[in-house]
Formats: C-alpha cells, sequence, structure tokens
C-alpha cells in the first residue's frame, strides 16, 4: 500500500500494478465477469496519455456514417468518457444499472481501460476483439497527471508535493502504474499481433493526425471510403475531436463525470513538452536514466518536444 498519483488516497500492488484501492474488487470483477465481444474495441492507455481524444476519434470513426452531421453529433453534446465508458470503473463503483446496460450497447461497442495488458480479463486478450493503445512520453504523462490529480476535488487524494509525486512515479508508483510496464506490455503484443493492437503515441497523433486517423480507421475496418470524400469525411472528424473545439464545448466546460471529476480538467493544455516548465534539470536527468534503462532495447522511443 503506498500514496501516489492515482484516483484514490493509496495505491495498492496488485497483479504486478500499482492499482487504486477503490479500483481492486472492480478490477477482479471485471475479470470474472466481463464478457467480451468479438468485435469489441477497447482504448486502452496509461492515464494522461490522451485517453479522451482517442476516444473520441475512435468514437467519430466507427459510427461516421451513423452520425454523418457533424452539427448534431453526440460528441458536441457528450464528454468522450460517457459515450465510450470505462467497465472497470462501472465495475469498482458498483454501477449496476451500467453493467447491465454493456450487454445491450449499440455494436461494435467502444469500451476504455486503464488496466495493464496482463490483468485484462481473459475474455478480451482470447477474443477476436481490437485494443487501440496510446501513450505519450514519460514527461509529459507526468505533469499532465500531476496536474490532474492536483486539481481532482476529492478529499481523499494525497496530499505530495510535485518533487514528492515525481520520486514515487520513478519507482513506478502511480496508478496503473509502473508506466514502463504498462507500455512495454502493450507495445510487445502489439509487435506479436498487430492484428489485435495498434499502438500510438500522443505526439505522433498530434504530428500527422490525417495519417493517424487512417490508420485508426484501417485497423478498425471501419471503411471511409466515400470516393473523393473520404479526405472531407476525416477531416471533419479531426476538426470535431480537436483540442480547442471540445474544451470549448458547454458539456467540457461545466459538466462532470464520475461524480468527482469536472469534464474540464480533462482538457488542460495539449501540448508536447509542457514538462520544460516543471521539471529541474536534476530531475531530467534521473528519469531519462530510468527510462533508458527500462526501454532499452525494446526499439520503443518517444519525442520529448515539438
Ligand atoms: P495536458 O494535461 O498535457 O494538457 P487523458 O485523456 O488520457 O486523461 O489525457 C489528458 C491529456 O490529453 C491532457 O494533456 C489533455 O489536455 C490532452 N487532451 C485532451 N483532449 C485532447 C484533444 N482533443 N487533443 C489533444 N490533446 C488532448
Amino acid at each position: 500500500k503506498e500514496t501516489g498519483l492515482g484516483s484514490a488516497p493509496y495505491i495498492y500492488l496488485f497483479q504486478d500494478f500499482w492499482c487504486p484501492t477503490v479500483y481492486v474488487e472492480g478490477v477482479n470483477k471485471f475479470q470474472k465477469h466481463f464478457d467480451a465481444k468479438e468485435n469489441d474495441v477497447f482504448v486502452a492507455s496509461f492515464p494522461k496519455s490522451g485517453t479522451t481524444w482517442l476516444k473520441a476519434l475512435t468514437f467519430a470513426i466507427v459510427n461516421h456514417q451513423q452520425f454523418s452531421s457533424f452539427d448534431h453529433h453526440p460528441l458536441l453534446s457528450s464528454n468522450p468518457h460517457e459515450l465510450v465508458p470505462f467497465p472497470e470503473f462501472m465495475y469498482s463503483y458498483d454501477l449496476h444499472d451500467q453493467i447491465l446496460s454493456l450487454s445491450n450497447m449499440s455494436e461494435p461497442r467502444l469500451l476504455g481501460t486503464h488496466i495493464p495488458l496482463p490483468s485484462l480479463p481473459e475474455s478480451i486478450t482470447k477474443s477476436n476483439c481490437k485494443i487501440i493503445y496510446i501513450c505519450r512520453n514519460p514527461f509529459d504523462t507526468f505533469v499532465s497527471a500531476w496536474e490532474f490529480f492536483t486539481k481532482m476535488k476529492s478529499e481523499s487524494l494525497p496530499d505530495l508535493t510535485l518533487e514528492e509525486a515525481f520520486e514515487k512515479y520513478c519507482n513506478g508508483i502511480m496508478g496503473f502504474g509502473p508506466w514502463w510496464s504498462h507500455v512495454l506490455g502493450y507495445w510487445k503484443e502489439s509487435l506479436t499481433r498487430p492484428d489485435k493492437v495498434l499502438f500510438l503515441k500522443y505526439e505522433d497523433l498530434k504530428e500527422d493526425t490525417i495519417f493517424h486517423v487512417k490508420r485508426i480507421a484501417d485497423f478498425l475496418d471501419s471503411l471511409i471510403t466515400q470516393g473523393g470524400e473520404s479526405t472531407t469525411v476525416i477531416e471533419n472528424i479531426i476538426r470535431l475531436c480537436g483540442f480547442e473545439k471540445m474544451k470549448d464545448l458547454e458539456v467540457n466546460k461545466s459538466g462532470r463525470i464520475f461524480d468527482v471529476v469536472e469534464n474540464k480538467t480533462f482538457f488542460r493544455k495539449g501540448e508536447i513538452g509542457d514538462w520544460m516548465n516543471y521539471f529541474s534539470p536534476s530531475m531530467i536527468e534521473k528519469l531519462s536514466k530510468i527510462i533508458e534503462e527500462k526501454l532499452g532495447g525494446s526499439g520503443l522511443s518517444f519525442k520529448y518536444v515539438t
């Protein structure tokens, strides 16, 4: 049991990852009871890596025919976490109605998860359902988490300084961490089962959004092929899910989700390299060394600045 950035006062080392204590029971139930469908699509991530953005894009891609009007789109009135919910959250908080409604969701079901690959329910790993994973350089991920968890209006959060939270993060201690194990688990699976796991990086998605949105659509066999119009559809999707556009929506300015989280906390800066405003030279040195050690030889690397 430890304190660290996460959505509870304690995080608990459970099945080799640091699970927020409120989630431990829920993860157990999720593993036991969740029945994946062959055509399910999971948006998986380590927290603060661009989950909200990827959920929005995936929802818009998969439903581009049903919701072809970009003036009356569900994403204009609902937060992406409502449209692409986290089942582990439903099981953790015993949201029976939501758990029941999982079986009636329109197909393909779009769901989210922060759980590391080895702890996913077997029905997800063994079925043909697909996983789109997003990660982000570990410096920006830490800063985004620091800002998010210190702003979350909850008395149950640990009272840590930036330096204390950073020390813990460097020891792998953050909800759903260690960061490197999370990322490497999905990375390796994407290399051996590229039809199962599409591995994306936040920085790549920012720098060539069109290319990566097409990759997501191809991976999901979501044919955006209306001849010459396909580019327009993709451009509309990207615009709809753009940072400024989403941040400015009424639902994301004033709404809240999961009771304790205000939607606006999911939209902060949306930049690559904000870590430079937080990291001291010794922090840079320390985390760089750890990342080099942990990711060395994996073939995985990140962009840290634009
Ligand atoms: P910052 O805190 O660096 O601004 P998650 O969705 O996994 O919680 O990640 C949140 C991070 O993604 C935040 O980063 C947030 O600003 C950024 N983000 C949210 N929506 C985005 C969008 N539509 N485009 C780009 N970045 C987005």
